[in-house]
Formats: structure tokens, C-alpha cells, sequence
């Protein structure tokens, strides 16, 4: 009797284990189309109805034969030469931007396009003004990798119950014959059952133990997939260095520390030298007194007594906080003195922070949203006729007629602009 419902805990075991196994790849497939659209197409596409480089997704596949898409995705340009009225409306509505062919095949797009669908499906239950939950999918994939941890930590959660509840019924049983024999166990009994119990379901422990391996390697992947968005990313610094003390209450300049913001491409971060201008003089501060100006002096080899300079210099690591990758162009004073962009714009309200922090998401939608709806103010600005000279001709009548004109029109959206 014992022995049957032994057997038949471990064929619940193995049903379980299958039912899981079945569930989770079901559920990654779902999963699937999610990260595929986040690793190819999240730079260009909104899973909504914004439109970014190209128009939002939605609404697609109520608007294409499937077999169309499929084709698209994988070479729009195959399209458009072939003469396909569709294709040649599509490319000539988006100003001839040319969709890269993407490297997915027929599953994986459906599997994206299930994914757009059921976003769309959720988000006109969740928010009923779609359009300003689309930029959160660029950037925030949080919310749902929370729901899949909790199914993670549920059925994980299980699988324990289930074991110890087997473990328990086989120390009951172990108990139960001990007791009929006469013999009393030492303490060890639990542990030796449980060794006992691996032993006899080697089967099960290896795919437990699988089972597990796989779930840590799923959380590291997921994680791996978010690497290189990092908002609000502040590293620890080597000197405590506060822009709420230095830009907030004394109120100085950016451009005094961080000169190269003006008129070069980078802002860059001031030299130990430039502390000097005001240290020299001011060796205790209010909040650390003088244990982090102290650093300074010892970067530079200064003897505050003295106040001479040694040899023994090192310089101080700052770490940087904000990394564009590097296949992207970015030019400080392009933005500061042509376009005119006050650095909180783009940084924060900086005079405030204690801790130097990356404020803006720094993705390419990011760049992009700013250059759809930014216009340039060319009054009064010494690169107006530059800008004039670049323009096309059907744009000039426009531009002379309101004085302003877009980034985007300007170029500010073609791929060459940004990237090497
Ligand atoms: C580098 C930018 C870029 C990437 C990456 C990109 N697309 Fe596009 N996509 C575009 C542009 C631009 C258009 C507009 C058509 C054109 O100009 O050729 C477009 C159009 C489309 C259209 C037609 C939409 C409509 O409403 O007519 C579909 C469908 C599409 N893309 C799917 C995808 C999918 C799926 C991916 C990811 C696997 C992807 N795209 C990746 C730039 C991109
Ligand atoms: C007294 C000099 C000083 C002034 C004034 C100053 N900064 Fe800084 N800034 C620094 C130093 C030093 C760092 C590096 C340490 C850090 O990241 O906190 C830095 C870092 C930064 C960073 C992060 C750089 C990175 O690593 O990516 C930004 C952005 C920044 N400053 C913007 C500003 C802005 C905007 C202002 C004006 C409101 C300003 N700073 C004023 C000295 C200064
Ligand atoms: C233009 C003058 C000026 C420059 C340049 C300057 N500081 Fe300061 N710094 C100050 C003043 C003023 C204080 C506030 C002293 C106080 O708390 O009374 C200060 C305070 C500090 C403190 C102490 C904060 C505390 O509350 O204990 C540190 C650390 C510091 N600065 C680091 C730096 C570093 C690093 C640089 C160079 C990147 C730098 N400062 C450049 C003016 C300057
Ligand atoms: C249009 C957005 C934008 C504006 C405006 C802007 N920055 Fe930046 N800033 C960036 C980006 C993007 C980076 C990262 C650059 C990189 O990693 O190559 C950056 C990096 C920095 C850094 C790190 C060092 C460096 O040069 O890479 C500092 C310091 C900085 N900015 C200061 C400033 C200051 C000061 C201003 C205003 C005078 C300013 N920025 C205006 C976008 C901007
Ligand atoms: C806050 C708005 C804003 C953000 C964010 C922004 N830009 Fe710009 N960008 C502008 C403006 C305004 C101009 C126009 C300056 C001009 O007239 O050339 C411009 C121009 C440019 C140009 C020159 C375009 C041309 O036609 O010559 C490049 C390249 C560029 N930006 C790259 C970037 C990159 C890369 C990022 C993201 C890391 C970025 N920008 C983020 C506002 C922005
Ligand atoms: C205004 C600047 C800008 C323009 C224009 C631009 N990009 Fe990007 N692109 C970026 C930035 C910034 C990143 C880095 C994003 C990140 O690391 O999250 C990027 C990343 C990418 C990547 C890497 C994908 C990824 O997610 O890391 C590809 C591919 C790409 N861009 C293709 C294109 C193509 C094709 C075009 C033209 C249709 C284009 N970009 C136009 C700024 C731009």
C-alpha cells in the first residue's frame, strides 16, 4: 500500500515537471515576441500608435495579409523595386527612409506581431490614451518581467511544497517501520531520508536540478537584455563631489568646469588643476570637512601647509555615468550653441544633485522624439545661414514663411547623422 502511493507521488512529480516544462516554453514563445521586438525593432518602431523612425505597429496586421509583412520585415526594399503599390505607399509616406532588412524569420515575426497585438489588446484595457503609454515601452520593460518573476516564484514555489510534502510522507514511512522494528533512529533521520529519498529518484533530482539551472540562466539572459539603459545610473565617485554645493548654492557656471559643452563635441569633466582655482584657498567643507578636499591635494601632491607641489601626482577616476555606445555621434555644441538646448534638457536639474546621475534614457527613440518635435530657432542665431544653405528647395518656401523649421527636416533624423 506504501509502496503504491510512493509510486504514484512520483508519477504526480513527473506530470508536474512535464506540465511546467510545457507551460514555460508556451510562455516563452509569448515572451519571445516581446524580446524580439525589444533586441530589432524598438530603435525605429512604438508597439503603439506613435510614430518614432517609422509608424507605430499597430493596428498591422488588421491592415496587411500576414504573408505581406513577412515579406516586408524581411526585405521592404525587395518590395518596393518589385513595384508593390502597397510597399511604395508605405516607403513614400515615411520619407523614403529605408527599413533595414531584418535578420527574423516568419515565426519570429509572428511571434513580434502576437506580441504588438496583445500590448495594444492590454494597453486599450490599461490606459485608455494608448498614445501616451507608447513611449513607456521604449524604455521600461520592468512591469512585465515582475508578472513573469511571480510565475517563476510560484511555480518554484510549488515544486518545494511538492518535494517536502514527498519527503515527509517518506520520513512518515521510514518512521512508521522504525517504530514497527523497534530500533530508534539517530537525529540524522530527516537529512539521511531526504539523502536516502535523492538517491532512490535520481531521475527527478537531475531534472530539478536542471530545471533550476535554467531559471538562473533565464533571469541572467533577461538581465543581459537590459544592459546599456541605464537611467538614473549613479556610480560611486571617488571624491564626493557635489554639483548641489559647486552649481546650486554657489552658483557656478556649467561652462566654468565644463568648458568644452560650448564649442566642442564633448562637455568633458574638469581637471584636478581647475578645482585648485577656489581649493587652494577652501580646504574644509561643510559636509565632510576636510576629508574629501584632502583628496584633491592628494591627486595633485599639494601640501595645503606649504602650498607647494610635489611629484607624486595621480589623477582621479572619475567614473563616467553617461556612455553613448560607440558607433553613435553625439556633439555637445551642436545642441548647446546651435540648437540652443539648456543642459537641464537633456541632464536634470543637475544644481540639485548630490551625485552626478544619468537623467535621460540616452536611446535612439530618445534622440530621435526630441529631433521630430524640436524646431530651431534661426533668429539671432550665427549658424542661420548655414542652415538656410542646406535646405531643400521645397522646404525653403516653409521655412522662410515661419522663420522655424525641425531637426528632422533638417536631416536630423538620417541614420549618417548619428552613426559612423
Ligand atoms: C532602423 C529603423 C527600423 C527598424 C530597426 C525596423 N523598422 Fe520597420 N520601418 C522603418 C521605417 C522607416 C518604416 C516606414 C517605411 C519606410 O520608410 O520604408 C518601417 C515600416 C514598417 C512596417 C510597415 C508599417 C505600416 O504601418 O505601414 C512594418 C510592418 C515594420 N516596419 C515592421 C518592422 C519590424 C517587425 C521590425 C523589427 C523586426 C522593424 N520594422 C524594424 C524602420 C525600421
Ligand atoms: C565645480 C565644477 C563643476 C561645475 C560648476 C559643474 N560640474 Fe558637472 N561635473 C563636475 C565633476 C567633477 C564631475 C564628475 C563627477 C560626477 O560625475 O559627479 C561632473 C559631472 C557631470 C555630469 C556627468 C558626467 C558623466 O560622467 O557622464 C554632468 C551631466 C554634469 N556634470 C553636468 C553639469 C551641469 C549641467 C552643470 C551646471 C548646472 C555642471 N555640471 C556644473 C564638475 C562640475
Ligand atoms: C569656483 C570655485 C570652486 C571650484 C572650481 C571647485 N570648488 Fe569645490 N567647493 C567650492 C566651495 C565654495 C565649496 C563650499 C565650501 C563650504 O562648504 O563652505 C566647495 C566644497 C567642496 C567640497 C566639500 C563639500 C563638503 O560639503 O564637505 C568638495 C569635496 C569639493 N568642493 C570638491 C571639488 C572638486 C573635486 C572640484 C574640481 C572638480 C571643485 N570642488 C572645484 C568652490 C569650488
Ligand atoms: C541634447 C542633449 C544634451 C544637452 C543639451 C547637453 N548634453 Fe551633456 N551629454 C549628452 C549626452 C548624450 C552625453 C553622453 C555623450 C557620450 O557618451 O558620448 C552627455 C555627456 C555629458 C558629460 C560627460 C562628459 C562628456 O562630454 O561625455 C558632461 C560633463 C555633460 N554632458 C555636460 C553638459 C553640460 C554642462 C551641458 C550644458 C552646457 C550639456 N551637457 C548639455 C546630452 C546633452
Ligand atoms: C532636447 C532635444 C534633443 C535631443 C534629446 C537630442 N538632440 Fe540632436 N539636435 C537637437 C537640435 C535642436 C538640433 C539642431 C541643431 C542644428 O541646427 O544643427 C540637433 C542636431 C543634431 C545633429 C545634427 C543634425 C544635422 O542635421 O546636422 C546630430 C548628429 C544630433 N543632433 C545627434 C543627436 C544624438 C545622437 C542624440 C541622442 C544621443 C540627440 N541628438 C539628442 C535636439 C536634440
Ligand atoms: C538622432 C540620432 C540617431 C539617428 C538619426 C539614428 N540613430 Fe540609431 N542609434 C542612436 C543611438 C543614440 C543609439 C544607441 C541606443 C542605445 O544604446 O540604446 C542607436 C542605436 C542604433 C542601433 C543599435 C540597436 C540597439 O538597440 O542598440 C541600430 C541598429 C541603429 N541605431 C540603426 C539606425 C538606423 C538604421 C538609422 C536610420 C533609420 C538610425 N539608427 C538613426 C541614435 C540615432
Amino acid at each position: 500500500m506504501n509502496a503504491f502511493s510512493h509510486k504514484s507521488i512520483k508519477l504526480n512529480l513527473y506530470g508536474l515537471l512535464l506540465a511546467l516544462f510545457v507551460f514555460s516554453t508556451n510562455f516563452t514563445n509569448a515572451q519571445d515576441g516581446e524580446k524580439l521586438f525589444k533586441s530589432y525593432c524598438v530603435s525605429c518602431h512604438y508597439a503603439g500608435e506613435n510614430v518614432l523612425v517609422g509608424p507605430g505597429l499597430k493596428g498591422v496586421t488588421e491592415k496587411y495579409e500576414m504573408s505581406w509583412i513577412l515579406e516586408w520585415v524581411k526585405n521592404s526594399q525587395a518590395l518596393v523595386k518589385a513595384g508593390d503599390a502597397q510597399a511604395i505607399a508605405v516607403y513614400e509616406k515615411y520619407n523614403k527612409v529605408i527599413m533595414p532588412n531584418q535578420p527574423v524569420n516568419d515565426d519570429e515575426i509572428k511571434a513580434i506581431f502576437a506580441y504588438v497585438d496583445d500590448y495594444n489588446a492590454n494597453a486599450a484595457v490599461a490606459a485608455p490614451s494608448a498614445s501616451s503609454s507608447d513611449a513607456v515601452v521604449a524604455t521600461s520593460d520592468s512591469a512585465v518581467e515582475d508578472d513573469n518573476t511571480t510565475y517563476y516564484v510560484f511555480f518554484g514555489a510549488i515544486l518545494v511544497l511538492l518535494i517536502v510534502i514527498s519527503v515527509l510522507r517518506k520520513v512518515n514511512y521510514s518512521l512508521n517501520s522504525v517504530i514497527k522494528n523497534g530500533e530508534i533512529e539517530d537525529e540524522k533521520g530527516m537529512w539521511s531520508a531526504l539523502v536516502h529519498w535523492g538517491a532512490s529518484n535520481r531521475k527527478f533530482v537531475v531534472l530539478f536540478v536542471l530545471g533550476i539551472i535554467v531559471l538562473f540562466a533565464k533571469a541572467g539572459w533577461d538581465t543581459a537584455l537590459n544592459v546599456g539603459v541605464y537611467t538614473g545610473y549613479e556610480p560611486e565617485q571617488p571624491i564626493k563631489f557635489s554639483h548641489q554645493v559647486h552649481a546650486g548654492a554657489n552658483k557656478i557656471d556649467c561652462n566654468y568646469c565644463h568648458s568644452g559643452a560650448r564649442n566642442s563635441k564633448s562637455a568633458g569633466i574638469p581637471s584636478a588643476n581647475l578645482c585648485m582655482n577656489c581649493h587652494t584657498y577652501i580646504n574644509e567643507g561643510q559636509q565632510y570637512g576636510k576629508e574629501e578636499i584632502a583628496k584633491i591635494y592628494k591627486a595633485l601632491d599639494f601640501d595645503p601647509v606649504t602650498k607647494t607641489y610635489g611629484d607624486n601626482t595621480t589623477p582621479i577616476k572619475w567614473v563616467k555615468v553617461h556612455n553613448l555606445p560607440d558607433h553613435v555621434y553625439f556633439n555637445h555644441s551642436q545642441h548647446v550653441t546651435v540648437g540652443q538646448i539648456d543642459c537641464a534638457k537633456c541632464h536634470g536639474p543637475v544644481e540639485e544633485y548630490t551625485v552626478g546621475k544619468q537623467f535621460a534614457p540616452l536611446t535612439m527613440g530618445w534622440c530621435i522624439d526630441c529631433h521630430r518635435e524640436t524646431k530651431v530657432q534661426t533668429e539671432g542665431n550665427g549658424y542661420y545661414d548655414e542652415i538656410h544653405k542646406r535646405l531643400p528647395e521645397d522646404l525653403k518656401a516653409k521655412y522662410l514663411e515661419n522663420g522655424v523649421i525641425n531637426v528632422d527636416e533638417l536631416g536630423g533624423i538620417e541614420c549618417a547623422k548619428c552613426h559612423y
